[in-house]
């Protein structure tokens, strides 16, 4: 029997979408496609998955329940709602950190002058619950394009983090776009596991084992 088995797990997937005014916003490239293979990887092996997802075009794998948000504040306040009761989380969305302070609830009229929109942070979801975290498992992403394990394994501890898995923009065929990804795992005690260039859906096996092996070694 999986390690798996009878876990609730929160996957969060895809980009946030922070408005600017009715038909504006600020956003990313993220798909959404590792999040939702990891989504279905778990739920293939016996978890219940609730996936927090951003606007993506993607079908909503087998066996996993999802909630669709739309900006990084409704997307903390959708896992936050959620945390507390589940094992765990694979905070795999690309969440905007910064969001408009002020947004114009009616269409904005171009002007002659330069625009300018002031941002504020958003709220850290990975780090909120890294602080709330107790003995759950909490896995994050880092997308990094120079001194790269150094600045994940920094993620990892400033966020309290079980797991962070690397992408490097200098792999090529690895990131956002495309169907395939290398990633590097780097777990609690520094430990660095190099992956090979693979199918998203492979990678997300990948992880699936290395989150059921936590388990499996807790005997939960
Ligand atoms: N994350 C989150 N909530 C945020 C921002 C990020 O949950 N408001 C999570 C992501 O889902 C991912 C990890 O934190 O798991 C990424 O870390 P972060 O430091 O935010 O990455 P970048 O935004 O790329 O950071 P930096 O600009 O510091 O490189």
């Amino acid at each position: 029997m999986s390690a798996l088995e009878g876990k609730t797990l929160i996957v969060t997937a895809g980009p946030t979408i922070e408005p600017i005014d009715p038909v504006r916003f600020l956003s990313n490239h993220s798909t959404g496609k590792m999040g939702y293979a990891i989504a279905g990887a778990l739920a293939a092996r016996g978890a219940r998955v609730v996936l927090v997802s951003g606007r993506t075009a993607l079908d909503t794998p087998a066996g996993v329940e999802r909630v669709d948000v739309l900006s990084a504040e409704e997307m903390y306040r959708a896992v936050m709602e959620r945390f507390e009761a589940s094992d765990g989380a694979v905070m795999c969305a690309a969440v905007a950190d910064y969001t408009p302070v002020e947004v114009s609830p009616v269409k904005m009229k171009k002007s002659d002058d330069d625009l300018v929109i002031r941002l504020k942070r958003t709220k850290d979801i990975a780090a909120e619950a890294g602080r709330r975290k107790g003995d759950r498992m909490l896995m994050g992403f880092a997308l990094e394009t120079d001194h790269e394990q150094e600045n994940a394994l920094g993620k990892l501890r400033r966020k309290n983090l079980d797991f962070i898995v690397l992408n490097s923009l200098r792999d090529p065929g690895a990131g956002f776009a495309g169907d395939t990804n290398k990633i590097t795992i780097i777990d609690r005690q520094g430990e660095i596991t190099d992956c090979p260039l693979e199918s998203k859906r492979a990678a997300a096996e990948r992880i699936a084992d290395r989150i059921e092996a936590w388990f499996a070694a807790r005997g939960c």
